[in-house]
């Protein structure tokens, strides 16, 4: 008998090369190299708090999202805790809206009262007050604006025009009026230029030196909120606010407004969006060593929901995909709707 051509051995045994699939056999295998984890600690639950008693009222555009009464949303930490999750972030909705969005810095507004509730009934829960005007102004933008009838009007700027340095003074009194009420860290949203500083000297002038600043450091002008503004009756009444958010188009600009924030004594920072943004998300982890959240924003959450609620995809699947994303872009911590149902899912 001829002897074969290749020799049988050689052709069963080739040079040895390094398979990936070996460590991909058993769950066991897969969880032991799981290289992104993601816990109830990590994930922050964003609450919308209204005046009233005993309410719960279903956001239209966001399934599974309620405007709750304070004593409502206290119940709801009480919840969190018990699955897990550390930190709440409050958004009030007011009783009155104004040019100037009195109600934020009125002690006895929506958030200062959410605030002590949920410290009642929570105690150990970090309460993070979002801080913006949008939703107390009657014109829904982020601060003052530049109308005629002021005197420091600034005709070269435009009427409409959202005065910077006069936010900030809002902002600061607003800030401490909720770090009074209990809020362990104020979340300035308004992209408004100095203001960690100004909150900062405010705070620290009040006493209140231990109260924490989280940046919304860098925070885009993005479509993907269409539904909170729903959720947070806050939507401009003219305009948009692209003077003040960053442009989607810009990363550098992103490190620059993040520098700023950290020079002026952020504790905290936040990119938001967060999925659209998973590069800026890993840029900041790697230049700065703050602690580092993003927000996944309503429209990330809704455009799943709508899209489950259709039986189109898997719900549970995509957020803890994308939810690990975002940790693997290198937030410490992600601000989500889905916390309390991720809580669950994750046991
Ligand atoms: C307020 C604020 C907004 C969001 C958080 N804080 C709205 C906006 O900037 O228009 C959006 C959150 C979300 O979409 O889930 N400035």
């Amino acid at each position: 008998m001829r002897a074969p051509l290749i020799n049988s051995t050689t052709q069963q045994t080739p040079t040895p090369v390094y398979r990936p699939r070996r460590l991909r056999t058993t769950p066991a295998l897969r969880d032991l190299v799981r290289e992104t984890r993601l816990t109830p600690a990590q994930l922050i639950a964003p609450i919308f708090v209204r005046h009233g008693h005993d309410l719960a009222i279903p956001i239209r555009s966001m399934p599974g999202q309620y405007q709750m009464s304070p004593d409502r949303a206290a119940r709801e930490a009480a919840e969190l805790a018990a699955l897990g999750i550390r930190a709440v972030l409050l958004f009030g909705i007011p009783a009155r809206k104004d040019s100037c969005g009195s109600e934020n810095a009125d002690p006895e507004g929506i958030v200062p009262q959410a605030i002590r509730a949920i410290k009642a009934e929570a105690p150990g829960m970090v309460v993070i007050s979002d801080m913006c005007f949008c939703e107390y102004t009657d014109h829904g933008h982020c601060g003052v604006l530049n109308t005629p009838d002021r005197d420091d009007y600034q005709p070269q700027l435009g009427e409409g025009y959202l005065l910077n340095d006069p936010t900030l003074t809002l902002l600061a009194e607003a800030s401490v009026v909720h770090a009074r009420a209990g809020a362990d860290i104020i979340a300035p949203s308004g992209m408004i230029d100095g203001m960690v500083a100004a909150i900062r000297s405010a705070l620290d002038a009040a006493g209140l030196s231990h109260t924490s600043i989280m940046s919304y450091a860098a925070k885009y002008a993005s479509g993907f909120y269409g539904p909170f503004r729903d959720a947070a009756e806050s939507p401009p009444q003219f305009g948009d606010r692209s003077q003040y958010q960053m442009d989607p188009a810009n990363a550098r600009e992103a490190l620059r407004e993040v520098d700023l924030d950290v020079a002026e004594g952020a504790d905290i920072l936040m990119v938001k969006p967060a999925l659209a943004y998973l590069d800026i998300i890993r840029q900041v982890r790697d230049r700065h060593h703050l602690p580092l959240a993003a927000y996944q924003v309503s429209g990330e959450y809704s455009m799943v929901k709508a899209a489950a609620l259709q039986g189109w995809l898997d719900e549970q699947r995509i957020a803890i995909e994308t939810l690990t994303a975002i940790r693997r872009a290198g937030a410490d911590m992600i601000i989500t709707y889905w916390a309390k149902e991720a809580a669950g899912w994750l046991g």
